[in-house]
């Protein structure tokens, strides 16, 4: 009878979740649970892909938005600001005064993409999700889209539908494919002229019909900040997508849905280069799901201009990835490939190391929560915590032999490191663990960079 009972309400409430509509208000949309596949998957890879991708060019020093070689367009028509000058000046020199920046379709050719190898580059890297720039600021669509008639991959230079093929072979190597996509378009005329007519009917037709040819497993919008959520009908369009898309059981949004959302509404929140809008933010683990996201240099698209001290070491984004998983977020790690297809090799090497590493101390990122009880995270912090259901997962970035002390928890079951077979000495007393790192030599050290200790049974 209990059973029967207790059967009859989970038919009851599984139908009613999957009735539950949502209204095209912020307050309802945002009551949706996360898919918890987001955070389970801590690690993706980011792609700025397109015709700035010819040119390929930007400044290397300045503030971390003057660097940004997917800005190219926008920058070399503001000449009169010091930053629009540098590209206005390095085009001049290089294409020409006259050279337009519609012109560099002709060198968008991609003629070396292989998506099959992309795809293989980021899965061994141990991303679990692809964002692919569907469309930036620029207005070029990297698919056939009829609302960008003549101004995207298929019609014009590489005549090849990129984020089609890129989302098949993503998907069939089981990861997960997403799309950003710019709201505005800097030189639309019609986004100028009546940015209604423009939402109306050009953007949020587009934003549909990727939705429903690719089925995307993330929406990742940008470009929002000229305008309310208002304007750009943002509600109306999560309300279609949760309610009524073909990815409404599973797919996940950003923050990015007018000038007022960012950290206060949508699926997870962004930080970009460790910053919202400017500011620097402010506390150890966020509660929202969040996800940074940077380059491995310090520009999106790719940038000839960097040279190997722009590169961030692998060192530096496993601690970095690691950083942010222990306080709770994503890391989006985006890579910028070049014009004719290819992931320039420094980068693949980062995404290689970062690959081997979280082969060997995956267990201790993926499907990982933040622990609620670790101590405030510092800029000094070499030890960091991720928790997963009982277990205790500590991670040392710095190896200087010393003793780890963990305080709140309990007698563990058992100590271990992620990749060493032998066995680690501890000692447990009143809610104190100290454990004490074991004697690795270059032929038993699991891995470079970051040591995982496994505490099982800590709570
Ligand atoms: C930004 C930039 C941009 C980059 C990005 C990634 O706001 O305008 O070029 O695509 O966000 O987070």
């Amino acid at each position: 009878m209990k059973n029967l009972l207790v059967v009859i309400c989970s038919i009851i409430s599984l139908s009613l979740f999957s009735q539950q509509r949502y209204e095209p208000t912020w307050e309802s949309v945002d009551s949706r649970p996360i898919p918890s596949w987001f955070q389970d998957a801590k690690f993706g890879i980011f792609l700025h892909w397109g015709l700035y991708s010819v040119p390929a060019w930007g400044p290397t020093d300045g503030s971390i938005y003057e660097k940004y070689a997917e800005w190219y367009w926008r920058r070399m028509m503001q000449p009169e600001t010091s930053t629009g000058r540098k590209f206005r000046d390095f085009h001049d020199e290089v294409y020409g005064e006259k050279a337009k920046y519609q012109d560099f379709v002709k060198g968008f050719k991609a003629e070396m993409f292989d998506p099959e190898l992309w795809a293989k580059i980021f899965k061994d890297a141990g991303a679990k999700y692809v964002v692919l720039t569907s469309k930036h600021h620029e207005g070029f669509a990297l698919w056939p889209s009829r609302h960008s008639w003549n101004w995207n991959a298929y019609d014009v230079g590489p005549h090849r539908d990129l984020a089609g093929d890129l989302s098949e072979a993503v998907k069939n190597e089981g990861l997960k494919m997403g799309f950003y996509f710019s709201l505005y378009e800097w030189f639309n005329p019609l986004y100028h002229e009546d940015v209604d007519r423009y939402v109306d009917q050009h953007m949020l037709p587009q934003m549909k019909d990727l939705v429903t040819t690719y089925e995307p497993d993330i929406f990742w919008p940008d470009g929002e900040w000229d305008h309310p959520s208002e304007t750009w009908r943002s509600t109306e369009f999560l309300a279609w997508l949760y309610n009524d898309s073909p990815v409404r059981d599973y797919v996940v949004v950003n923050d990015r849905w007018g000038r007022e959302t960012r950290s206060v509404h949508g699926d997870f929140y962004t930080t970009e280069y460790d910053l919202v809008h400017d500011q620097e933010i402010i506390g150890d683990v966020i509660e929202h799901p969040w996800e940074e996201t940077r380059g491995i240099g310090g520009s999106f698209g790719y940038n000839r201009n960097e040279n190997l001290e722009d590169y961030e070491s692998s060192e530096f984004l496993i601690h970095y990835l690691i950083d942010k998983v222990a306080r709770g977020g994503n890391l989006l790690l985006n890579v910028g490939p070049t014009a004719d297809g290819r992931i320039p090799v420094i980068q693949q090497q980062r995404l290689s190391d970062i690959g081997r590493w979280l082969e060997v101390n995956g267990e201790g990122i993926y499907e990982t929560r933040a622990w609620e009880n670790a101590p405030a995270i510092d800029q000094e912090t070499t030890v960091f915590f991720t928790r997963k259901g009982n277990d205790l997962y500590v991670i040392s970035t710095q190896w200087d032999g010393r003793d780890i002390e963990v305080n709140g928890v309990r007698s563990p079951n058992s100590v271990a490191m992620l990749g060493y077979d032998g066995r680690i000495r501890y000692s447990a007393s009143r809610n104190r663990l100290r454990i004490t790192p074991p004697d690795v030599n270059p032929a038993n050290n699991p891995s470079p960079y970051a040591w995982v200790y496994k505490i099982t049974g800590a709570f």
